[in-house]
């Protein structure tokens, strides 16, 4: 349970020549924090910051993140060390629990994510509805919210029901993705094996096919399971602000989910990994020329930014994103896979971080920069690549709307404004105005 470390150390604030003191808060890491809780009591304003860059909404104990020194941890395990050595199921164990598991544990979760692998049939029949085209994301986020109309017995009594609603969901997300890229191409679904691992049941899912079998290669599984682990949580993002806010308002996790999901569909957030793919394929499309591209980024009139690249919280490089670039090299080269994409991304890279303009903003590479490399390499359309994403994110979601709804210092979200509109104004009769 998160709670608040108070330093003993005051802040003081003098507005109209009066000194107002707030508490000081400490994180085990050492991050400082300002408590404003009493600022609007004690003195009649309100902190304003848009777009909270300077916001801290809760206290947590799932991920730390470091964006002047670039590090990440998961329960206070380095990132690298999780994605070196662990599988996704283990490090969504570790996010959503807090530690570790056991091998006893570990099978036992295991276990429920195959029990709870199928969906309801009438819920298949759902896709059927959707026309051609539809964004996976946007699918992923409404068959996600229907869950709870098929799953009710888990909104009533959360956090006793909630290693099964967690291990439902993360199951059952793998499947719904899965399904709807299957309806998309106007095939037949695949349904859950209970012999195959998370990720080899969800590739298999997506690529077995009645003419043609899938070979379940190790590598390729390998790859899925780093993606997965590196995208499984990162602290108070927009997607997982959301989910948190949402939640907030006691909304059941199955809801609070599917909010979170269309967050990150937008191409600030999650989306960017798409647009990464489209910009990159734009580039070798037209002849390669990505220079032109790293100019229109830097052009104060031209709304385009470089895909992949920034980040609100890194100022330098992104953990994710190293350790992603490593794993495309080694992922193209175990599979033999020539993408010239990769050589572009490269390029591109490097001709950015040596221009004054990124320079200067601490514009580096993020996690979405490198990830569809891997995931066209595997086979995975772009149109699904924000899906994985959501689908390494999941999680993280669940250990947040956890934490949020077990907080006993929880408040619903709701933030105020500087109302800058008219002065009250007399009403105006519909045939005077
Ligand atoms: N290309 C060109 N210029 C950029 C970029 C970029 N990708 N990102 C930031 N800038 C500039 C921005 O124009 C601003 O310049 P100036 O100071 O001259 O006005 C400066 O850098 C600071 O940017 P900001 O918009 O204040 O930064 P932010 O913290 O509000 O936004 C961001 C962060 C990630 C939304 C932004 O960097 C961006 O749009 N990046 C491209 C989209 C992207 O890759 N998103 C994925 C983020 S990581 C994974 C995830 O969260 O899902």
């Amino acid at each position: 349970m998160p709670h608040n470390y108070y330093s003993g150390e005051k802040a003081e604030i003098k507005i109209d020549g009066q000194v107002y003191e707030l508490p000081i808060i400490v994180g085990t890491e050492g991050e400082k924090a300002i408590d404003v809780r009493t600022l609007r009591a004690k003195t009649g304003h309100i902190a304003f910051d848009p777009g909270y860059a300077n916001t801290g909404s809760c206290n947590s104990n799932i991920t730390y993140l470091d964006g002047e020194r670039g590090i990440l941890s998961y329960r206070g395990y380095d990132i690298a060390d999780l994605a070196e050595n662990c599988t996704f199921v283990e490090v969504a164990y570790l996010l959503d629990h807090g530690t570790l598991p056991t091998r006893e544990e570990l099978s036992e979760f295991s276990r429920m994510l195959n029990d709870f692998a199928m969906i309801h049939e009438d819920m298949i029949r759902f896709f059927d509805s959707y026309p051609p085209k539809s964004p996976p994301m946007a699918i992923l986020s409404s068959m996600v919210n229907s869950l709870c109309n098929f799953y009710p017995e888990m909104t009533e009594n959360p956090l006793e029901n909630i290693d099964k609603m967690s291990a439902r969901l993360i199951s059952k997300v793998r499947t719904i993705a899965a399904f709807s890229y299957k309806k998309s191409m106007g095939h037949p679904v695949v349904y859950p094996r209970y012999d195959l691992s998370y990720c080899a049941n969800f590739l298999n899912m997506m690529f077995d096919s009645p003419v043609k079998p899938y070979e379940i290669n190790h590598k390729v599984v390998a790859a899925l399971n780093k993606l997965l682990i590196l995208h499984g949580d990162h602290e108070q993002n927009c997607s997982t602000s959301t989910v948190r806010m949402v939640g907030s308002a006691r909304v059941n996790l199955y809801a609070s989910v599917s909010a979170g999901i269309s967050a990150l569909w937008g191409p600030l957030h999650g989306g960017a990994n798409q647009a990464v793919m489209e910009m990159l394929e734009n580039i070798h499309q037209h002849g390669g020329d990505f220079r032109k591209y790293v100019e229109r980024a830097k052009d104060p009139n031209d709304p385009f930014r470089l895909a992949g690249f920034g980040h609100r919280v890194y100022k330098t490089h992104d953990p994710r994103s190293r350790i992603i670039k490593q794993a495309c090299d080694d992922v193209l080269d175990d599979l033999k896979f020539a993408d010239p994409l990769l050589d572009i991304a490269k390029e591109l890279e490097e001709v950015a971080l040596k221009d004054e303009y990124f320079v200067e903003r601490n514009l580096y590479p993020n996690v979405d920069f490198y990830s569809g490399i891997i995931y066209r390499a595997i086979g995975i359309p772009t149109s699904m690549f924000t899906v994985m994403f959501a689908l390494g994110r999941l999680p993280g979601w669940i250990a947040h709307w956890k934490e949020m709804w077990d907080d006993p210092g929880w408040r619903i979200s709701r933030p105020r404004q500087i109302y800058v509109g008219p002065l009250s104004r007399p009403f105006i009769p519909m045939d005077q105005r």
